[in-house]
């Protein structure tokens, strides 16, 4: 059976002290109970250090939200795989779609950092999603497969491999996909995994399904045969919802 993994997207919130103090409630709040379900925090670059001491002893993992292709060299602004491996960093978040949609991001680049930061020992969190436009275009499938077969173009073992399923329009805008939405888009995913990586490979592949989870919708997404936790943005900036959310997995 696949465990579930939940991750909370800080995205670019939260100064130093503040994302301390997330990580601190956070941490008390989830105390034991972290069974069943692997958890996650994705603070911002600035706030990994403090958070990774804070997570330290926890079995809460830190995960950024972006890594370079490269090794190091003169790439203004970027973060290497090696950098966040020094701060702890044990997943990374990969092409979610405000990198792909704000900063230029596309398969190719995304297929790059995914490759870069496996052989760097890092598991990913590679987010996959089709925008309001192609959904009512028809064409959410032909996209999702896209994104899947080019973002792990030439990547020969899924071991550290989590996927995301994040619909670009349930984003931040408090629609979420109904739970029979993304259990369909899931389940393709799952058809393409098994034609790449032969026929047993997607059984082992968690996919998360991302999107305006909140306390109120996740037992029921979470309840889908192929949702296999979450990946949440706004909801994870409360210890209460993330948690909440967190034992919902759990409890699936
Ligand atoms: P949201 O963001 O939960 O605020 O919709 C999810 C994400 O972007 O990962």
């Amino acid at each position: 059976m696949r465990k579930k993994i939940v991750v909370g997207n800080w995205k670019m919130n939260k100064t130093v002290a503040e994302a301390g103090e997330l990580a601190s409630t956070v941490l008390e709040q989830l105390g034991n109970g972290i069974t069943g379900c692997e958890v996650g925090i994705s603070p911002a670059f600035p706030a990994l250090a403090e958070v990774g001491k804070i997570i330290e002893r926890s079995d809460i993992h830190l995960v950024a939200q972006n890594c370079h292709y490269e090794d190091d060299g003169a790439y203004t602004g970027e973060v290497s795989v090696r950098m966040l491996g020094s701060l702890g960093c044990s997943y990374v978040i990969i092409g979610h779609s405000e990198r792909r949609q704000y900063f230029g991001e596309t398969n190719q680049t995304v297929n790059l950092r995914v490759r870069k930061a496996l052989a760097g020992g890092m598991r990913v969190i590679m987010c996959v999603g089709e925008t309001l436009e192609e959904r009512e275009g028809g064409v959410t499938d032909r996209i999702v497969t896209e994104q899947v077969r080019e973002g792990l173009k030439e990547v020969s073992d899924l071991d550290g491999v989590v996927l995301a399923y994040e619909p670009v329009w349930a984003i931040g805008t408090g629609k979420t996909a109904t739970p029979e939405q993304a259990e369909e888009v899931h389940a393709s995913i799952r058809a393409t995994i098994d034609d790449m990586f032969g026929e047993t490979a997607a059984g082992h592949l968690r996919i998360q399904y991302g999107g305006s989870v909140k306390p109120s919708n996740a037992g029921e997404l979470f309840a889908k045969p192929n949702i296999d936790g979450g990946l949440i943005g706004g909801a994870s900036l409360k210890a209460e919802d993330f948690v909440a959310i967190v034992k919902a997995a759990g409890d699936s």
